[in-house]
C-alpha cells in the first residue's frame, strides 16, 4: 500500500488566530494543502484568540477570508472538509492560570501538535510559559515563530532564550517567509543542478551581484511597527540576507537542515562588518518623500497616517556588502530595497567577468559580459545574457547580446504559483527544519545588521529624501557608480 502523503502532525494551533497573517497567508495555505491531500484526515485547526468568539463566528470569520484570498475559488468539497477541522479557543495569552482552558480543548491523544506564534514577539514568552504550566508541550511538538525576531541581537535572545527553556532547537521554526518562495527555493536547483553554473560561481566567473527587492506599497498603515523597525530591520537582516546567503553559500553536502543551515551560517558569519569607519561609503538610507505611482499622486513616509513628523526611519536602504572568504573575496554583493518605489519587483542579477580575450573587437570594441538574471516576482523566471551571431553573409561577423529566457508561466502552463507560507506549513508538519532559520543565523544576521543600524546612530545623518514611485536616492546610485557600475533597470 502506498504511503500516505500527509505525516502526523495532526493538531494546528494559531494563536493570533484572527490577525491578519492568519487570515491572508496561514489559513489560505492551510486551505490549499488540505485541497491537496497533504493534511492528516484526523487533523484539526484550532484558532486561538483574545475576542470572545463561538465556533460559528470563528468559522464565518474562515470562509469570509478564504473567500477573499484563496483566488481560483473555494471547492465545495474541499471546504466542509476544511471547516470540518475548526476549534475555536478564547484566550488571554498573558494569564498562564488560563491555558489549562486550552488543555482541555485540546485533549485527544494527537501525536504532534504544531503552536503557530503568530502574535506580537513579545509576548512568545508569555504563551511558551502558559503551555508548559498547562503540560502542552512534549518532544514531539514544534512551535513556528513569525519575524521579526527582536530588533536587535539582544532582544532576539531574549526572545529564543524565552522560547527555548521549554522547546529544543530541533523543535523551533523561524519562519522567514523568503525562503518559502518557488523562485527562492530554485537557487538551490539553479547552483547545484547545473556544472554550468555551479562551476563558475565564485570569484574567478563573476563580477558583482545585485539583489533589488522592490515595493510599491508604503507602510499599508503600520505605522506603528515600522518606525521603530525602518527597512533595515523589516527586510534587510532577514529577507536580503537570506536571498544573500543561499546565493553565496558553499555547495551543502545534502538537503538535510543540517547541511543547508550550517553553509547558509557561515555565508552570513563571513560578511565583512560594516561600521562608523566603512558605513558612509557602503551603505545608503532614504525615506520617501510625496511623489507619484501610477500617474497618481502618493504621500511621503512624514504624510501618512499617525506620522511623526521627526521620524528619520529609514524606508529605502541600499548595501554594499562584501564577504570575506575564498569564494567571494572582492566580489560586492549590492543589496537595495525600498517602500513606494516604482513597482513591485525583485530579481537578482548575476554579472559574469568579460572574456579575457576578444577577437570580435573590429565590431565589438567592448564584448558584453555574460548576465544571469534571475526574476524572483513577479514574473518568475531565469534569463540568461549571451552573445550570439545574427544570421547574415556579411563579410564582417556580425554579433548581438540576446537572452535565453525561461518564464515560468510560459514553461510551467501556467500552473499556480505555490504561495511561500504553503510549502512553509508543509515543511513544519512534516518536520523537516531546513528551510527555517537556525538561532545561530539570527544572530550572525543581527550582529551584521546591528552593527550598520549603530554606525548610523553615531552619524545622526537624516535619511536622504527619494520622491515616491522613484528608484531611491540618487546616493545609491552614486554608491555603485563609485565602483564604476550601474543599478540593472
Ligand atoms: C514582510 C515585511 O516581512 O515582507 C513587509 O514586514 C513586506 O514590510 C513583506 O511588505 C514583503 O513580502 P512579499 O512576499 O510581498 O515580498
Amino acid at each position: 500500500m502506498n504511503k500516505p502523503d500527509y505525516h502526523s502532525a495532526s493538531e494546528i494551533v494559531i494563536f493570533g488566530a484572527l490577525g491578519d497573517l492568519s487570515r491572508r497567508k496561514l489559513l489560505p495555505a492551510l486551505y490549499q494543502l488540505d485541497k491537496a491531500g497533504l493534511l492528516n484526515p484526523k487533523s484539526r485547526i484550532l484558532g486561538v484568540a483574545r475576542q470572545t468568539n463561538t465556533i460559528e463566528d470563528f468559522t464565518n470569520f474562515v470562509i469570509e477570508n478564504l473567500t477573499e484570498f484563496v483566488k481560483e475559488g473555494l471547492d465545495d468539497v474541499v471546504l466542509a472538509r476544511f471547516v470540518s477541522r475548526l476549534v475555536y479557543q478564547q484566550l488571554d495569552f498573558m494569564d498562564t492560570a488560563s491555558y489549562t482552558q486550552l488543555a482541555a480543548t485540546l485533549k485527544g491523544g494527537h501525536e504532534t501538535r504544531v503552536y503557530y506564534f503568530s502574535t506580537p514577539p513579545a509576548i512568545y514568552g508569555n504563551i511558551t510559559d502558559g503551555l508548559k504550566s498547562a503540560l502542552l508541550i512534549t518532544d514531539a511538538d514544534r512551535v513556528v515563530m513569525e519575524k521579526p525576531i527582536g530588533n536587535c541581537l539582544e532582544s532576539s535572545k531574549v526572545i529564543n532564550n524565552q522560547v527555548s527553556r521549554f522547546f529544543k532547537e530541533n523543535q523551533i521554526y523561524r519562519i522567514d517567509h523568503y525562503l518559502g518562495k518557488e523562485t527562492v527555493l530554485n537557487l538551490l536547483v539553479l547552483r547545484f543542478a547545473n556544472s554550468l553554473f555551479t562551476n563558475n560561481w565564485d570569484r574567478n566567473s563573476i563580477d558583482h551581484i545585485q539583489i533589488t527587492v522592490a515595493e510599491s506599497v508604503g507602510i499599508e498603515g503600520r505605522w506603528g511597527f515600522y518606525d521603530d523597525a525602518g527597512q533595515m530591520r523589516d527586510m534587510v537582516q532577514n529577507h536580503l540576507l537570506q536571498i544573500l546567503s543561499l546565493l553565496a553559500m558553499e555547495p551543502p553536502a545534502d538537503l538535510s537542515a543540517e547541511s543547508i543551515r550550517a553553509e547558509k551560517l557561515k555565508a552570513v558569519k563571513a560578511l565583512v562588518p560594516i561600521d562608523r569607519i566603512n558605513v558612509k561609503e557602503n551603505t545608503v538610507r532614504g525615506q520617501y518623500a510625496d511623489g507619484y505611482l501610477n500617474g497618481l499622486p502618493v504621500p511621503g513616509y512624514l504624510n501618512e497616517e499617525g506620522a511623526n513628523l521627526k521620524s528619520n526611519t529609514e524606508t529605502f536602504v541600499a548595501i554594499k556588502a562584501e564577504l570575506d572568504n575564498w569564494r567571494w573575496a572582492g566580489v560586492p554583493f549590492y543589496l537595495r530595497t525600498g517602500k513606494r518605489m516604482p513597482a513591485k519587483h525583485s530579481e537578482i542579477v548575476v554579472q559574469f567577468k568579460p572574456q579575457a580575450h576578444n577577437i570580435f573587437k573590429d565590431s565589438h570594441v567592448d564584448l558584453p559580459a555574460n548576465k544571469l538574471t534571475i526574476r524572483l516576482q513577479p514574473d518568475e523566471g531565469v534569463e540568461l545574457q549571451m552573445m550570439n551571431k545574427i544570421p547574415g553573409i556579411a563579410s564582417q561577423m556580425q554579433i548581438q547580446e540576446n537572452k535565453l529566457d525561461l518564464s515560468f508561466s510560459e514553461t510551467y502552463d501556467n500552473q499556480r504559483v505555490v504561495d511561500a507560507y504553503e510549502r512553509l506549513m508543509l515543511e513544519v508538519v512534516n518536520g523537516n527544519q531546513s528551510l527555517f532559520v537556525s538561532r545561530d543565523e539570527v544572530e550572525a544576521a543581527w550582529t551584521w545588521a546591528d552593527s550598520i543600524i549603530d554606525a548610523w546612530k553615531e552619524s545622526n545623518e537624516d535619511p536622504k529624501p527619494y520622491a515616491a514611485g522613484s528608484w531611491g536616492p540618487v546616493a545609491s546610485l552614486s554608491m555603485i557608480a563609485r565602483d564604476d557600475r550601474q543599478w540593472v533597470e
